[in-house]
C-alpha cells in the first residue's frame, strides 16, 4: 500500500521516510573465512536475518582498501575493497542479494581525509611543486619551527605533522595517518565526484558522509566545521553526483544545530537527505574531559534536545534518529540498565526513539541488547582513539584504573566487539581468533536466542520497524512533548489528522507514580509495550521499571 501523507503540505514523500537503516561495522559483523575479521561474504550470509528484522537499508562502515590505522576510515584506494573484507565481486553480489530482499546498501563516504598511503598523498609529499601537492593542506612551519597554528587533532595532540622531505607541515584533523584533503582544490572535488558516480553506477542506495561538516574548513583562520564554502561544496556534489538519483544521503555533523540542519536537509536546498546531529550525545559530556568523564544521565536535558530537534525540523528538513553507532557506547549501557533491567530498558529505549519523527538507525547488535565491554587491561583495546588517549592521559598522571573505568564507559571499542550470533565459541562470529574479544555475555545475549523468544528485544525491534510502515502517524505525525520537566519519564504525542499516538516511557529502575495531563486521558489500541498492553491513559498511572507504551487513540 503506498503511503499517503494525508493533507501533508510539509514533506514531499520520500521512500526513506518509512525506512529503517541498520549499520554494519564490517570488521565485527560476521567472519566467513576464519581469519578473525568480519567480511563481505559474512554480511551476505546474514541478509536473511536482516530481512526478517524488517530493515530497508544497510549502512556499511568503510570497506575500501586501507592500511586500517583507523579501521578503514583511512582509505588508500577508493575504488578497491580491502582484501580482508573481500573483493569487488563480493561487494556486487552483496548489492544484488540485498536488492533481491528489498534492501539497499549505503556506503561510508570518507572524503575529508585519506590514508597517508593513498597515492595522492605519496605524490603530494614528494616535492612542493608536485602536481598533487595541492591535494592536501601544507603549510610552512611557524617562526619557531613549530606547527603553523594551534589546530588540534580529534584524537589528541596537534593537527599538524612535519614532513622531513619538504620541511613543511601537513594537516590531519584525525590521526597523522589521515591527512586532510584540500577541498579548495577543484581537482580534488572533481576526483571525489567521479569516484562517487562510479559507486552509484554499481547500484548503491546512498552515502553516509563521514565528518562532512569539516570539508569547508578555513585552515588559516582555524575554522574547522561550518566553513564558508561548506554548503557550496555540498550543492556542487549533489549536482555532480546523486542529484537526479533517488538515494539516501546522511551527513555526520557533530557541529549541526537545528539551523544548519535545515541548510543541509531543507526541501529546496539540493544538499542531503538528513544529517546526524549529536547534541543528545555531547550534552551528556563533561565540559573539560568530554566523553571520558560523562555526567550523570539527565533525562530532562535529553528530552529538551530531542524536542528541540523534533520541532525545528517539523515543517522542513528531516531527522536522523539514533542512540548508538561505531563511535559511541552501547545504548542500553549508556541510557538504560544493562544488568538489572536489560530487556525492559533496551525495549523502552527502542520505543522512545522509533516513534519519533525521522529515520531510525539501528547499530548492529543493538537489536539484541548488546552491552558495553568489561575490558580490564589496556592491551585488550584496539581503537586508535582510545590508545592515543591512554598515552596522553598516562603522561598527564591519570591512574590506569581510572582510565579503564572511563574507556569502558565511553570508549569506541564498546561498540566494536563482535556481533553475537549464537552461544558457540566467540558468539558464532568467527571460527578463528577474533581481532577484538567477544563480550563474555554472548552465551545469553545472542541473535539465535533472541529470534526464538517471542518476548525478546529483537522481536520488539521487529514490531517497531513494522509499525512505521503501517501507521502514517509514526512517519508524519506532529510531535508534542508533555511533562517536560519530569526527571524520570518521557511522554510525547504524535498527531496526524484524527489520529494520535501517545508514547509514555519511564527511564527509572523503580516504579514511578504519574499524574497525567487531562488532555492525554484516552482509551485506544496499544501498538507496542514492554510489560503488558495498556489500553488507556488514566489520571493516575504507575509505571513499572523502564516501562514503555505506545497507544493509538483518536486525536
Ligand atoms: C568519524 C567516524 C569515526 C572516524 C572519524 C575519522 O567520526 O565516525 O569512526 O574515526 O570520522 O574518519
Amino acid at each position: 500500500m503506498p503511503l499517503v501523507a494525508p493533507d501533508n503540505p510539509v514533506h514531499d514523500i520520500k521512500w526513506w521516510h518509512t525506512a529503517t537503516v541498520y549499520q554494519v561495522y564490517p570488521r565485527s559483523f560476521c567472519d566467513s573465512d576464519g581469519d578473525g575479521i568480519g567480511d563481505i561474504p559474512g554480511i551476505t550470509s546474514r541478509l536473511d536475518y536482516l530481512q526478517r528484522l524488517g530493515i530497508d537499508i544497510i549502512w556499511l562502515s568503510p570497506i575500501y582498501q586501507s592500511p586500517m590505522d583507523g579501521n578503514g576510515y583511512d582509505i588508500s584506494d577508493y575504488r578497491a575493497v580491502a582484501p580482508e573484507f573481500g573483493t569487488l565481486g563480493h561487494f556486487d553480489r552483496l548489492v544484488s542479494e540485498a536488492r533481491a530482499r528489498g534492501i539497499g546498501i549505503i556506503l561510508d563516504l570518507v572524503v575529508n581525509h585519506t590514508s597517508d598511503e593513498h597515492p595522492w598523498f605519496l605524490l603530494s609529499r614528494q616535492a612542493t611543486d608536485n602536481p598533487f601537492r595541492d591535494f592536501y593542506v601544507w603549510r610552512k612551519p611557524a617562526d619557531d619551527g613549530g606547527p603553523p597554528n594551534d589546530l588540534q587533532s580529534s584524537f589528541g595532540g596537534p593537527a599538524w605533522t612535519l614532513d622531513p622531505t619538504t620541511g613543511e607541515y601537513y594537516l590531519h584533523l584525525f590521526s597523522r595517518r589521515q591527512p586532510d584533503l584540500n577541498w579548495e582544490n577543484p581537482k580534488v572535488r572533481a576526483e571525489i565526484y567521479e569516484m562517487m558516480n562510479w559507486w552509484l553506477d554499481r547500484g548503491i542506495a546512498g552515502f553516509r558522509m563521514d565528518v562532512i561538516d569539516y570539508i569547508g574548513k578555513e585552515v588559516d583562520r582555524e575554522v574547522v566545521t561550518d566553513g564558508p564554502h561548506l554548503h557550496d561544496y555540498l550543492k556542487e556534489m549533489n549536482a555532480s553526483t546523486f542529484g537526479d538519483r533517488d538515494i539516501l544521503t546522511v551527513g555526520e555533523t557533530w557541529s549541526a544545530t537545528p539551523g544548519s540542519a535545515l541548510l543541509y536537509s531543507g526541501r529546496d536546498r539540493k544538499e542531503l537527505s538528513m544529517v546526524f546531529q549529536f547534541e543528545h550525545v555531547t550534552q551528556q559530556w563533561d565540559a573539560v574531559y568530554g566523553k571520558w568523564r560523562p555526567k550523570p544521565f539527565d533525562l530532562a536535558g535529553l528530552k529538551t534536545v530531542f524536542g528541540k530537534w523534533q520541532l525545528a525540523l517539523a515543517r522542513d528538513g528531516w531527522n536522523a534518529l539514533f542512540w548508538g553507532n561505531h563511535d559511541l557506547p552501547r545504548a542500553v549501557s549508556r541510557y538504560g540498565d544493562a544488568t538489572g533491567f536489560h530487556s525492559q530498558s533496551a525495549k523502552m529505549l527502542a520505543t522512545v526513539l522509533h516513534l519519533l519523527k525521522g529515520t531510525p538507525f539501528v547499530y548492529q547488535g543493538e537489536e539484541i541488547g548488546m552491552t558495553n565491554m568489561p575490558f580490564t587491561s589496556i592491551n585488550q583495546y584496539r581503537d586508535i582513539e582510545t590508545l592515543n588517549m591512554h598515552r596522553l592521559q598516562m603522561e598527564a598522571g591519570l591512574s590506569p584504573e581510572e582510565f579503564i573505568r572511563g574507556a569502558n564507559e565511553s570508549g569506541r571499542d564498546n561498540a566494536r566487539t563482535p556481533m553475537q550470533w549464537n552461544a558457540t565459541q566467540h558468539g558464532g562470529f568467527s571460527s578463528g581468533t577474533p581481532w577484538i574479544e567477544v563480550n563474555p555475555n554472548y552465551a545469553t545475549v545472542n541473535a539465535e536466542a533472541a529470534m526464538t523468544d517471542e518476548g525478546s528485544i529483537w522481536n520488539h525491534y521487529r514490531k517497531l520497524i513494522a509499525l512505521r510502515k503501517m501507521h502514517p502517524v509514526v512517519v508524519y505525525g506532529d510531535y508534542q512533548p508533555w511533562l517536560d520537566h519530569h526527571p524520570d519519564v518521557f511522554v510525547y504525542t504524535r498527531t496526524l489528522e484524527e489520529v494520535r499516538l501517545i508514547v509514555v516511557a519511564s527511564f527509572r529502575p523503580s516504579e514511578v507514580c504519574l499524574t497525567m495531563p487531562m488532555e492525554l486521558l484516552a482509551v485506544g489500541k496499544c501498538l507496542i509495550w514492554n510489560y503488558e498492553a495498556v489500553d488507556r491513559v488514566e489520571t493516575e498511572m504507575v509505571l513499572r521499571p523502564y516501562e514503555a507504551i505506545g497507544l493509538l487513540t483518536d486525536a
